[in-house]
């Protein structure tokens, strides 16, 4: 990557301009003024259409943002991904999810080694678990079928594989009940086993590492609840209903579990970018190996375009350049995701994890500080619901807040007028959003004037409708990939490393630190004095 710092380019100091004028314009004006700008802003490729009308862009700031684009490297940094470089400095590792959806008879090699003939190995074994339990095969330790898949994982090890199971829902066998656990908080695990029965169960324990605390903690638990349901003590057991997906096979095998049974990636898989590998499985067991094919078709249908359309012509480059606009030279410090479609409900948690890990980070790659704002923080909630919720503030409260809105043409469910009455919702509120309304419009439609200043809409939030046929297998890849490199392009402009996540860390060890003290009487003189008194009060009251 180019390195002169990114405030110190050309076309940061252009861009810089550009905020203070046509930045400060209503989209309202934008509109008055040319009325051409949906053909002008919006492009539509791999299935999905990306409205970016109702942004405070001209073709000059989108002009100037190529420029960005052109003089940070851009082109080559995606190039260098792609190739599998080591662009994921601070681990030294290649950041190859796109490999993951590459067909069969590709070829790709990272550090001298075709992966792909690997990737597909793993993607067979998959499948074979997958016809094994569904047709019956497989049993468990007393000879019952697998009617259950509990999936154990948190992080990119859940939220993907939940996302992806209730976006793809309407594709999914009946003939098996899911459930996603992850909090380390007992009640997760508990409620779960409540409602299953272990002997009827397969559990997915979905970890990179096979160390992550919360993940151990829930396996065991679920282990020793299998356990203790068998008639009789059965030492095959937990290998029965027990397979982990991991790079880590030392420690699946340590945890009970047969290595046959495990489905492995590798370092260059991210967790946050990983619901396309093994951490998929619970996504297969549910649509099917060739519907997740499909899904994975979609990603790499996206990766593609990524890779060879023009800047001009480019999703997620549009969407990475637009965004960052907002986030860096307009201030706009948060994204509303507004998915208009109910299988899409926990499509926002995901992007959390996947945008925020990635990108919120305020230093360079070489341990600089960015300099300027970074990582949005994106949230939301489905369609009509955050209406009847946070909506008022996004209309009129005192932040401005730019929303993804998500529309979906087709839904499966068929019934009567809902759907064109949500889609309504959708259309509506971005105009609300962007257009808002003003004192003459109010005054016009004889509002009382004491009402006036009351249901006055700002307006002028910038806002993105990314409009789908459907929510199918191969959208939802396409439309996560899209993401995904979204993330990249801000990633690249920023000069920062969205492949890395060491703000976690921290967290974690104090954590790990913090247990011993909590069930025991030891000094606290290690801790500070607000910790020391919050260990304090929970000895007293556990
Ligand atoms: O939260 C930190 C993190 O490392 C995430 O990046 C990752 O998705 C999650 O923990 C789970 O990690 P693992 O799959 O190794 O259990």
């Amino acid at each position: 990557m180019n390195a002169t710092a990114l405030t110190a380019t050309k076309a940061w100091s252009r861009l810089e301009l550009l905020a203070q004028t046509i930045g400060a314009q209503h989209i309202r004006d934008l509109f008055n003024v040319d009325a051409h700008r949906p053909a002008a802003f919006t492009c539509e490729a791999v299935g999905i259409r990306l409205d970016l009308s109702r942004q405070r862009i001209t073709s000059t700031v989108v002009e100037a943002l190529y420029d960005l684009a052109n003089e940070r490297g851009l082109a080559e940094a995606r190039d260098a991904m792609f190739a599998g470089e080591h662009i994921n400095n601070t681990e030294n590792r290649a950041v190859l999810h796109a490999a993951l959806r590459l067909p069969r008879h590709a070829t790709l090699e990272v550090d001298g080694h075709d992966v792909v003939p690997d990737i597909h190995e793993v993607l067979d074994r998959m499948a074979e678990l997958v016809t094994s339990v569904r047709s019956g095969a497989w049993t468990g330790a007393t000879g019952a079928p697998i009617r259950t898949i509990v999936n154990i994982g948190i992080g990119g090890s859940d939220l993907g594989p939940v996302m992806a199971y209730e976006a793809l829902r309407h594709y999914a066998t009946h003939d098996l009940n899911f459930h996603f656990v992850s909090n380390v908080d007992g009640t997760d695990i508990a409620e779960v086993l409540k409602a299953i029965d272990p002997l009827e169960t397969l559990f997915i324990v979905a970890s990179k590492t096979f160390s992550t605390q919360e993940t151990m903690m829930n396996a065991q638990s679920a282990r020793d609840a299998l356990l203790a349901s068998l008639p009789s003590p059965d030492a095959g057991a937990v290998a029965k209903h027990f397979v982990a997906v991991s790079t880590n096979a030392q420690r699946v095998s340590d945890f009970g579990i047969d290595t046959n049974n495990m489905f492995g990636f590798w370092d260059w898989v991210g967790g946050r970018y990983s619901m396309d590998s093994a951490i998929g499985l619970s996504t297969m067991f549910a649509i099917g190996s060739d519907a997740f094919r499909m899904l994975l078709d979609g990603f790499h249908a996206m990766d593609e375009h990524f890779k060879s359309a023009p800047l001009a012509e480019n999703l997620p480059v549009l969407m990475g350049l637009v965004g960052l606009w907002n986030r860096s030279l307009l201030g706009i410090e948060t994204v509303a995701v507004l998915p208009y479609d109910q299988y899409l409900k926990r499509f926002p948690a995901y992007l959390q994890q996947l945008i925020m890990e990635s990108n919120g980070k305020s230093v360079t790659k070489d341990g600089q500080s960015v300099g300027v704002h970074t990582g949005a923080v994106y949230w939301g909630e489905p369609g009509t619901n955050g209406q009847h919720s946070f909506y008022q503030l996004l209309h009129q409260g005192t932040s401005t807040i730019a929303a993804d809105v998500l529309v979906v043409a087709q839904s499966h469910n068929k019934l009567g007028a809902h759907h064109d009455v949500l889609v309504s919702n959708a259309l509506g509120q971005a105009n609300v959003l962007a257009f808002g309304r003003s004192v003459e419009q109010l005054v016009a439609h004889n509002v009382p004037a004491e009402l006036v200043a009351h249901k006055t809409m700002p307006g002028n939030r910038p806002t993105t409708v990314i409009a789908v046929k459907t929510v199918d297998p191969f959208t939802l890849g396409a439309l996560v990939a899209l993401y995904e490199h979204m993330v990249f392009v801000q990633g690249v402009i920023w000069g920062i490393n969205p492949f890395d996540q060491w703000g976690v860390e921290l967290g974690k060890e104090m954590a790990t630190s913090i247990a011993p003290f909590l069930t025991s009487d030891d000094e606290l003189d290690g801790f500070d004095t607000a910790t020391q008194e919050s260990i304090r009060w929970y000895r007293k009251n556990r």
